[in-house]
């Protein structure tokens, strides 16, 4: 049995927020979402999750519901053995348990793996995770004896000897799931704080011979925690350049890594280049030699190969082979472009299919349409989809031409190879081959400006008298 334990009880003070700590975003996705990845990731047979007063399941239930956990309350946030002890049920029977914190995104799948096998190996009844930092300060040191790890000491707690230890706790640990269920009775919050630390079991393992081990990370990075905005936005820049660096090895050109987020989960081609400013998120694919950016925001969409795309907005929206889109160019959801087409500056396109070949260049609204194949769209096209109750189709057959500054009004059809006439409102179906215009006819008076500038001219003259 392999059970992890994520440990989310306190509410996060120092982030001075409305908002629980972590469901504090980090690029595209709250904190607690990397963790909870992580701890699936494992495969384990169980996943847990201490939460605390700040839960409030109607804004959070649906969350942990989607996620397959069991929920356990800390009523008040009375230290970390306190969490674990609120979640006794969780620790029925055999095997082993992983203790995570919901606020340590950093944490690397191969550590934790790392971590795994070294306590089933040397068959350890707890293992820790340490670090050796720069600045041990705010964390627990790591006390050892003859090497051996004798018990791990709070800062608050800390003498001037001890404080000195650059080994600390990451707190991230695994347990022997009867040992750790048999010894929480043991802990006491005769401390500086008053809490029940988990640290404290260290020492009464120690004293009880169980046996400890203990793992280092390489990256002390790795176990940084989220306590204050700074340290949000720290482990935020941290994490994006962990995922631009893999994709950079992948065989991405990221040319202005300070100016880019992208989220963990997106995928990008080889020889694809993405430039400064620009934001990819969520469950976004990205295609082979593709162009993104400058100035390009991209979410759950899909791109081909070969996509050149700047200065746009684009969401929930796919995107096949050979596409331009842009600049200043906003795709809605339910956006299908196919192959080879252009979509220019100040186009807007929302729940539609643009068919292979089609084009729409300049200043248009295509929304609720199916446009065919070979067809141009002239600019200022709109497609009038709403008439203020429900939303109406517009269907343009393949090689439509539709001239400048039309007017569709929805539902309507444009026939195969049929042209609209410039500045048409177009309100009835138009057949294929035909002509359809819609607009005032031209009416050209002959002399007529002439007599009319000489009648004003002479009209001033009377008045200047
Ligand atoms: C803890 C460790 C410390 C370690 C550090 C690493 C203890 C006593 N100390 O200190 O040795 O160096 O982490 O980051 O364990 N939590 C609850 N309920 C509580 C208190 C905390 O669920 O009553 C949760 C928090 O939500 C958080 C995690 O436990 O996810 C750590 O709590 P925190 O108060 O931040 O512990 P530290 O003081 O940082
Ligand atoms: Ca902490």
């Amino acid at each position: 049995m392999f059970k992890v334990l994520i440990l989310a009880g306190g509410i996060g003070k120092r982030m001075k927020s409305k908002i629980p700590k972590i469901f504090h975003n980090i690029i595209d996705k709250p904190m607690i979402e990397y963790v909870v990845k992580l701890a699936f990731g494992l495969n384990p047979d169980e996943v847990a999750i201490v939460l605390g007063k700040w839960y409030d399941e109607k804004r959070y239930g649906e969350y942990f519901k989607s996620k397959n956990m069991s929920i356990f309350m800390q009523s008040e946030p009375l230290g970390t053995g306190h969490a674990i002890s609120c979640a006794m049920d969780f620790l029925e029977g055999e095997g082993d348990i992983l203790i995570l914190y919901g606020d340590v995104p950093l944490l690397r799948f191969d550590t934790i793996e790392r971590m795994r096998r070294a306590h089933l190996e040397e068959k350890n009844d707890m293992t820790i995770l340490t670090a050796i930092v720069e600045d041990p300060a705010g964390y627990g040191r790591v006390v050892r004896r003859d090497g051996r790890v004798r018990m791990i000491v709070e800062d608050a707690d800390a003498n001037e000897e001890q404080k000195s230890i650059r080994e600390i706790n990451s707190g991230i640990y695994m347990f022997k799931i009867p040992v750790l269920r048999k010894n929480l009775k043991y802990l006491r919050n005769e401390n500086k704080q008053g809490e029940y630390y988990l640290t404290d079991l260290v020492e009464i393992l120690d004293e009880r011979k169980y046996k400890i081990g203990t793992v280092m990370v390489e990256d002390p990075d790795e176990i940084t925690g989220v306590n204050t905005r700074k340290q949000l936005v720290d482990v935020e820049r941290k994490m994006r350049y962990r995922i631009m660096d893999e994709l950079m090895e992948n065989g991405v050109t990221i040319e202005d890594p300070d100016t880019t987020f992208i989220g963990s989960e997106v995928k990008i081609g080889m020889d694809t280049i993405v430039k400064p400013m620009t934001f990819i998120f969520g469950d976004t694919e990205i295609g082979e030699d593709c162009v993104i950016g400058p100035n390009v925001f991209l979410e759950d969409s899909k791109l081909g190969k070969g996509v050149r795309m700047s200065f746009s907005h684009c969401q929930c929206v796919t995107i096949e082979d050979e596409v331009t889109i842009g600049p200043f160019s906003r795709l809605r959801p339910g956006t299908h472009i196919k192959k080879n087409v252009k979509i220019g500056n100040f186009v807007e396109v929302k729940n539609s299919i643009i068919s292979e070949n089609s084009r729409a260049s300049h200043l248009s609204y295509i929304g609720d349409a199916f446009v065919g194949k070979n067809v141009n769209i002239g600019a200022g096209t709109i497609t009038c989809n709403y008439d203020g109750f429900k939303k109406n189709r517009t269907e343009i057959e393949d090689g439509a031409f539709i001239g400048s500054n039309s007017s569709l009004v929805a539902p309507v059809k444009i026939g195969k190879d049929s042209i609209i006439g410039a500045g048409s409102v177009i309100t009835e179906d138009v057949p294929p081959d035909s002509l359809g215009i819609g607009r005032g006819r031209q009416v050209n008076k002959i002399g007529w400006a002439k007599s009319w500038r000489e009648k004003k001219r002479a009209e001033r003259s009377v008045e200047g008298e």
